[in-house]
């Protein structure tokens, strides 16, 4: 009843006036988004002093505004893309002629973008579709990782510079220099080889992978693998097109190419699946589109750990689950994965792998002594080991390493087991993995950069009775007794293998 006491001028002068200052509302379709995130859209409605919006991107699709409030003609609000790792920072909407501004960060990615006044249609035209998830099941899993898988990807040295020729260069290197007859048989393709999808959605490879079925007949005819790489969202993390919406037709799609391994890399898929079910749902549905393709094929799962994925890895037909964020050809993150980061051990065993990511090993980031380290704790954790160095180039030194018979067989031991810290005494920690036929594996590393003598008490490690003890790196028998003093380099190893 206030209202009808007020002048009608007033009324009229005070109302043009706030919508002057208002922030907009409506929708406007955008052309200007750089790729990342890829903005297309965006949405604004108020209703009673509450604003409501959302912003549609190509690669995370309607992302509601969040923590709205308007600030004078501005609405500032902040999007989350479903990384709690990626900070949420104010981003401000206001007008901009007929049409809008839309300036902010969205993880890396500044941008001050404009968007014009679009017709009901036109906003239509860049609805995002929702697809549903299976209903929770258990997939098999496959019998194609009884242990721990062993190959080269080529992201860790090449990342999306890749093409079919070196792909082929690096199969007969793999094969030239014994790599392969190590135990190094796939051969995969990360991130970078996929190109647009074709009339009939087919995923097809760029220009750089001529045809994917012929580069397959090239690796099995040479006793190799292939494997490639996709993720659930729409984008991989490079950018390139993801299977959302295409899981079944993707999976078809790879068996008839002949690939053997697949890594599902959730990238873009964090906005889309957000919950532990949801993660769970998105991995069950690739799982089980493997199974209906027909074709054997290892399953390695890229979640970066969320969720204690090797609670429900295998569950969803996984042979092998990232434990962490990405590795780096550094001493300080590989050892702060290795040591730290590389999943529960109850969880490995034949078939199902905790995998601390993809090896470093001659790529110059760090010393020899290092990368000893880095494969022995990796043997020790029976993570997989995917090779990640240029194998056509290597110096010798480097394949020695790689092909040392003995490490190999550590990570490769038939019983499974993922080696657990038995002590720590400062920078210094011993690793233990039970092997087949009673033997143990026992690492000693020194994470300090200078020399330590440590002396290895065998009952201190619940290993007492030891007769026998080899030297993994120096190839060379020694007796048991109740202890041996190492010399361990700075940020050096020295792993032995003892019989009681
Ligand atoms: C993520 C994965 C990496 C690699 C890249 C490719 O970062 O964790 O292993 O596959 O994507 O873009």
């Amino acid at each position: 009843m206030k209202g009808s006491i007020i002048p009608a001028c007033i009324v009229v002068v005070s109302l043009g006036a706030f919508s002057q200052a208002a922030p907009p509302v409506g929708g406007w379709i955008i052309t200007s988004s750089p790729d990342f995130p890829g903005f297309t859209r965006v949405v604004v409605t108020q209703n009673a002093g509450t604003w409501i919006g959302k912003a549609t991107t190509t690669w995370y699709g309607d992302m509601e505004m969040q923590d709205v409030r308007r600030d004078g003609d501005r609405l500032v609000f902040k999007l989350s893309n479903g990384n709690a790792a990626v900070p949420r920072t104010d981003i401000v909407l206001q007008k901009s002629g007929k049409g809008i501004r839309l300036t902010g960060k969205l993880w890396y990615q500044a941008f001050d973008i404009t968007g014009q006044p679009a017709t009901a249609r036109q906003l239509k035209a860049r609805d995002f579709p929702v697809y549903p998830l299976p209903a929770k099941r258990t997939v098999p899993q496959q019998n194609v990782a009884a242990t721990p898988p062993m190959g080269w990807s080529s992201w860790n040295k090449f990342a999306t510079q890749i093409d079919d020729k070196s792909i082929r260069e690096i199969a007969d290197a793999l094969v030239a220099s014994g790599l392969r007859d190590a135990g190094y048989v796939y051969v995969n393709i990360d991130d970078g080889w996929q190109g647009k999808r074709d009339r009939a959605g087919r995923l097809q490879p760029n220009a750089n992978f001529p045809d994917m079925k012929a580069l397959a007949d090239y690796l099995h005819a040479r006793g190799l693998k292939l494997g490639i790489y996709t993720s659930p969202g729409p984008k991989s993390c490079a950018g390139y097109e993801g299977s959302y919406g295409h899981v079944e037709q993707d999976a078809r799609t790879f068996a008839e190419w002949g690939v053997d391994y697949i890594k599902y890399d959730l990238c873009s898929g964090e906005a889309f699946y957000q919950t532990a079910d949801a993660v769970y749902g998105t991995y069950q549905q690739m799982g089980e589109a493997l199974t209906a393709a027909g074709r054997p094929v290892v399953y390695s799962l890229c979640e970066y750990g969320r969720f204690d994925v090797g609670s429900w890895g295998r569950a969803v037909g996984g042979h092998l689950w990232r434990t962490t964020g990405d590795i780096e050809d550094n001493y300080q993150t590989m050892s702060a994965i290795g040591f730290g980061r590389n999943g529960k051990p109850k969880y490995a065993g034949p078939n199902g792998w905790n995998d601390p990511d993809m090896l470093e090993v001659g790529n110059g980031g760090m010393s020899t002594e290092e990368y000893r380290s880095h494969l022995s704790l990796w043997a020790l954790l029976a993570a997989p080991l995917i090779l990640g160095n240029d194998v056509r180039t290597m110096p010798a030194d480097t394949l020695a390493l790689l092909t040392n018979r003995e490490i190999i067989a550590i990570d490769q031991d038939r019983a499974g087991v993922q080696g657990v810290l038995a002590q720590k005494n400062g920078d210094v920690e011993i690793w233990t993995k039970r092997l087949s036929e009673g033997a143990v594996a026992v690492g000693v590393f020194n994470r300090s950069s200078s020399e330590r003598t440590v002396p290895v008490v065998w009952g201190d490690i619940d290993l007492s009775g030891v007769i026998k003890v080899r030297d993994l790196w120096a190839h060379s028998d020694g007796e048991g007794g109740a202890k041996r003093d190492v010399v361990v380099p700075g940020h050096g190893v020295v792993l032995l293998k003892v019989w009681r």
